[in-house]
Order: structure tokens, then C-alpha cells, then sequence
């Protein structure tokens, strides 16, 4: 049973699907793993860490994929008429990645003609039993700390207080919106940094958590928001006046920050606007925004997809795909993630597939089925 791994193609993609650590593991229990060359150089492994794993190198895709029964990447593969990934897997394998299922219809059909079995590793269910398989939360967290660490390198004065002699430095004020996973570990580098940390949720819950984190919880109605969390833990889309009266305790806190993370994320809708431009024009010039939620539209109307801009003497930054800032670590937690995933289609003590599809965690990823498995 042959495992390919490619280099990434889409373009600013520097994570590889599986790490030397996770292939020492699959090759011990019997696998052959075929790692396409420089696949992992971006992300700091170089083809000679993964040959000291077991793997064997492939010069080129055509050899990768031609007899992978496996395939693991971290993006959807492309399909285009002058390059298609796709179109080299053969009939019957196997792909496991983040296909972006829910928004890539089109993909999906496309996969069911090409008569590929496809898993979508981002609908793995937040159970506990599927917790080290969870990529949104590995990459998230990843994220979290990244955007404070970026926020810190533009922003043009220090995070912690200092009192030297020539005088005192002021602590940075940060505030997190959204206390997700992203959220918590924003707070918790910000902190360690030095700064002073306010966050702000619309659910409640989570006020405990800024706490023990040592951050600031900017209440806005905590009567309403009692009923701000779907069954699964996740955000629902909040009333007219809920979110008016939102906007004004924000709106009074904003102008006081000087970093400002947002994080808001409603799962299947557009981002909330929280950071209107009226508030950027409030803040301090000087002061950095950094909008995580710019791939779904945005916290702030203002950031730019792909962009650090300056508005109203304002740093906005809209980074995308921010786990690629961080590849050599993104990339290891994710291989983790996906090896734990990939136990679970194999038999306990060979290596070969034996899939449950009525279990829970693949029925829940599964997107396309070939005839043959
Ligand atoms: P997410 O990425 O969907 O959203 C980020 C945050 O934005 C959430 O905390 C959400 O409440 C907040 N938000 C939405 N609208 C907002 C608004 N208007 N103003 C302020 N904040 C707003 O969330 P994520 O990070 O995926 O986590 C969602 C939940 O899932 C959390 O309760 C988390 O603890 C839980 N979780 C459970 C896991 C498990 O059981 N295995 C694993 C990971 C997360």
C-alpha cells in the first residue's frame, strides 16, 4: 500500500500533509511512503530527513501519483484543463486533505468522476474522540499566536512596560475579538509578551477562560447573550439591537487599544463586522489591526484580502492562509492530525485499509466514494 505526498502547488501554500515524525510511523508499520522532492523544504524538511524516515523519493508528480493508493495534502488538489493535479491520481486511491467541502461543489463532482475516494479532513466533528485529529483547532492555535507575533513586529513600540532610565514604556494595549481557538491563544501570547489584554465574545462561557488567561472580558449584554451559542459551542448570528449596542461598547473601548485582533467567526456565514471604519479613524495612529476573519469577509470592512494596508494612520493586515506563516510547525501538527485520521482507515496490526464507514468521524469527512473501496 503505497502513500504519495506532494509539494503543494496552490500558490502561497508552504505546508506539507505529513512530517518525518508521522512517516517513521506509517513505514513502521509497513507502508511505503513516496515523498515527492523539496515537498517539505518550505516547512523546514529536507528530502533526506524523510529518506532517514523510510520514505522513498519521487522525482516528479507523474511518478508520485502513478501507483499512490493514498494520497495526504493539505489543499484541494487543482483541477484545471493545463494542470490538473486530479487528473494524475489513479482510479480507486484515496485522498485526505482540507478540501474546503462545504464551498467546492464543483470539486466533489469532480472527484466522484474521477473515481476517487475523498475525505475532508475539516468536517472531522469536534468530539473528544476526534480531538487529535482536529486540524481546524491545530492550525487555529497556530494562528492565534502568529497574528500577536506579527501585530508585535509592526507595530513601532514595545509590548511590555518598561521603566528604564531614559524613561518609561508604556505596555501595549491589545484586544482580542472572538475567544475562540484562535482567541485563547492570542490572549494567552499577548500576555506573555506583556501587554495589557481586554477580549470580547458574544458568548458569555468564555469570560472565564479571558480571566484565567489573565485578560480583561469587555461585557456587552450579558442578559441576551446567554443564548449566543449553538448546541455545538459555536456563535449564532445576533439580533439588530444586540448587535447595536455591541457596536457602542465597542466602539468606546476601541479607541483606547492599540492592537486589535479579530477573530469573529460564524460557521457558514459571513464574518460579523465588528472594527467599522469610524472606529479605525478613533484609534490611535500607529495602532495595528490584524482581521483573521478576512477570508470570510472580514471583522473590518476596511482590511484587504492578501494586504497589509494603512488607513487613518492604521496598520490592517489580511493576511491569508495564516498557518503558511508558521509551516515548519503548522505543518507538524498537521501531519499529526492526519495520521491519527489515517489509523483509523487502517487495520490495527497491518498495513492495510479496513474502514468502518459507519464510524461517526468517516462518514462525517467522507465526500466522495470509488466503486472499488
Ligand atoms: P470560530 O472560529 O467559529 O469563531 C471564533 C470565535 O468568534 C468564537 O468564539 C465565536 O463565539 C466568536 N464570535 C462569533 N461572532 C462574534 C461576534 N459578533 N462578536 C464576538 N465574537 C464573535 O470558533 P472556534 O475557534 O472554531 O471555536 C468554536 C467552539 O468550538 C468553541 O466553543 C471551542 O471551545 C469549541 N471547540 C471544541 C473542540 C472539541 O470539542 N474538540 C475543539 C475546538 C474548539
Amino acid at each position: 500500500m503505497i502513500i504519495a505526498i506532494p509539494l503543494e502547488r496552490r500558490p502561497g501554500e508552504l505546508r506539507v500533509a505529513s512530517s518525518p515524525d508521522a512517516v517513521k510511523k506509517l513505514t513502521a508499520l509497513g507502508y511505503t511512503v513516496v515523498i515527492e522532492t523539496g515537498a517539505g523544504l518550505a516547512a523546514s524538511f529536507t528530502d533526506l530527513d524523510y529518506q532517514d524516515a523510510g520514505a522513498s523519493i519521487a522525482n516528479d508528480r507523474k511518478t508520485l501519483y502513478r501507483d499512490a493508493d493514498v494520497i495526504f495534502k493539505v489543499q484541494r488538489p487543482i483541477i484545471s484543463a493545463a494542470d490538473s493535479e486530479l487528473a494524475l491520481f489513479k482510479q480507486g486511491a484515496i485522498l485526505i486533505a482540507h478540501l474546503s467541502a462545504s464551498s467546492q461543489a464543483e470539486d466533489i463532482v469532480a472527484y466522484t468522476e474521477a473515481g476517487i475516494t475523498s475525505f475532508a479532513l475539516e468536517q472531522i466533528p469536534r468530539i473528544s474522540r476526534a480531538q487529535s485529529m482536529d486540524i481546524l483547532s491545530s492550525q487555529t492555535n497556530l494562528t492565534g499566536y502568529k497574528a500577536v507575533v506579527d501585530a508585535a513586529s509592526l507595530y513601532a513600540r514595545a509590548f511590555p512596560l518598561m521603566m528604564t532610565a531614559a524613561g518609561t514604556v508604556a505596555p501595549a494595549k491589545v484586544f482580542i475579538m472572538g475567544v475562540g481557538v484562535a482567541g485563547l491563544q492570542a490572549i494567552a501570547t499577548a500576555k506573555r509578551l506583556g501587554a495589557v489584554v481586554s477580549a470580547y465574545d458574544v458568548r458569555p462561557v468564555v469570560k472565564e477562560q479571558v480571566q484565567s488567561l489573565g485578560g480583561k472580558f469587555l461585557e456587552v449584554d450579558s442578559a441576551v447573550s446567554q443564548d449566543a451559542q449553538t448546541s455545538g459551542g459555536y456563535a449564532k448570528e445576533m439580533s439588530d439591537d444586540y448587535k447595536r449596542k455591541e457596536q457602542a461598547t465597542i466602539s468606546e473601548h476601541i479607541a483606547r487599544q492599540d492592537i486589535v485582533i479579530c477573530t469573529a467567526l460564524i460557521p457558514g456565514r459571513p464574518a460579523p463586522v465588528l472594527v467599522t471604519a469610524q472606529m479605525v479613524k478613533s484609534m490611535k495612529t500607529g495602532s495595528v489591526i490584524i482581521d483573521l476573519a478576512v477570508e470570510m469577509g472580514g471583522n473590518c470592512p476596511l482590511s484587504e484580502l492578501g494586504k497589509v494596508v494603512t488607513k487613518h494612520g492604521v496598520t490592517i493586515v489580511g493576511y491569508d492562509n495564516y498557518p503558511s506563516r508558521l509551516a515548519a510547525d503548522s505543518s507538524a501538527l498537521y501531519a499529526k492530525n492526519l495520521l491519527n485520521f489515517f489509523l483509523l482507515l487502517s487495520a490495527p496490526d497491518s498495513a492495510q485499509l479496513q474502514i468502518d464507514w459507519d464510524d461517526e468521524i468517516i462518514s462525517n469527512t467522507l465526500v466522495s466514494k470509488a466503486n472499488t473501496n
